[in-house]
């Protein structure tokens, strides 16, 4: 894998968005989407999350339907619209469709690293085309405890629901996963 940038502040892409093809012009532009996309929407999960815990209500699926679905929808629905593969990857995951692909697991471990990363992006393949791939810090917030503190702890719907949960017993600060948007070459 190449590293091109790293992403000091959203929608800041340094030395990248030069356009010299109208291909290149392209995928310049779907990145600049796709980071402008990723910023809104942890935004959008830290004021639900913000806005839950001031509520004071019970961290329940109403609640988990208030949070983290809508942005696991919104990802879905913004790569189906730009024709990404868009994922939230953790290694501490609590779905397993967000498990962190091998790359992804080198590029947390930098992230853990450097905790002055935000954003990066960099050359590579997935499933078997060649294109861009920006990944983005996600961080634990205090809001987020309610859901992904100590396992004991846990909500009940999430220890019938998720079998297969990793993703608890995080501190607020904490490195939780990366979103992943994948963007393939133009005209391939
Ligand atoms: C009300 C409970 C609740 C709260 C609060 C909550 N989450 Fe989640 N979170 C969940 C559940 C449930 C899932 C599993 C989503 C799924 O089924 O795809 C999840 C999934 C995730 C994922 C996807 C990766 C994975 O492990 O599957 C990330 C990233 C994440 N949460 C981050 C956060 C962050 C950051 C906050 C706070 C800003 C937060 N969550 C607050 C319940 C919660």
């Amino acid at each position: 894998m190449r590293v091109i940038s790293h992403v000091v502040m959203g929608g800041l892409v340094a030395g990248f968005v030069v356009a010299t093809t109208p291909l290149q012009a392209q995928q310049n532009e779907r990145l600049a989407k796709a980071v402008a996309e990723m910023e809104r929407l942890d935004a959008l999960r830290s004021g639900l999350a913000a806005t839950f815990e001031q509520t004071g209500a019970p961290a329940d699926q109403a609640a988990f339907g208030q949070v983290c679905k809508p942005v696991g929808l919104a990802m879905q629905q913004g790569a189906k619209e730009h024709g990404w593969i868009a994922r939230q990857v953790a290694v501490k995951f609590r779905n397993p469709a967000n498990q962190a692909d091998a790359e992804a697991v080198r590029l947390m471990q930098q992230f853990q690293r450097d905790t002055s990363l935000r954003g990066m992006m960099l050359r590579t393949t997935m499933d078997g085309r060649s294109g861009i791939r920006y990944v983005r810090r996600i961080t634990v917030e205090r809001s987020c405890l309610a859901c992904h503190s100590e396992m004991n702890k846990r909500p009940e719907f999430i220890k019938q629901n998720y079998p297969l949960d990793r993703a608890f017993g995080f501190r607020a600060g904490e490195l939780r996963g990366l979103y992943s948007v994948f963007i393939p070459d133009a005209g391939r």
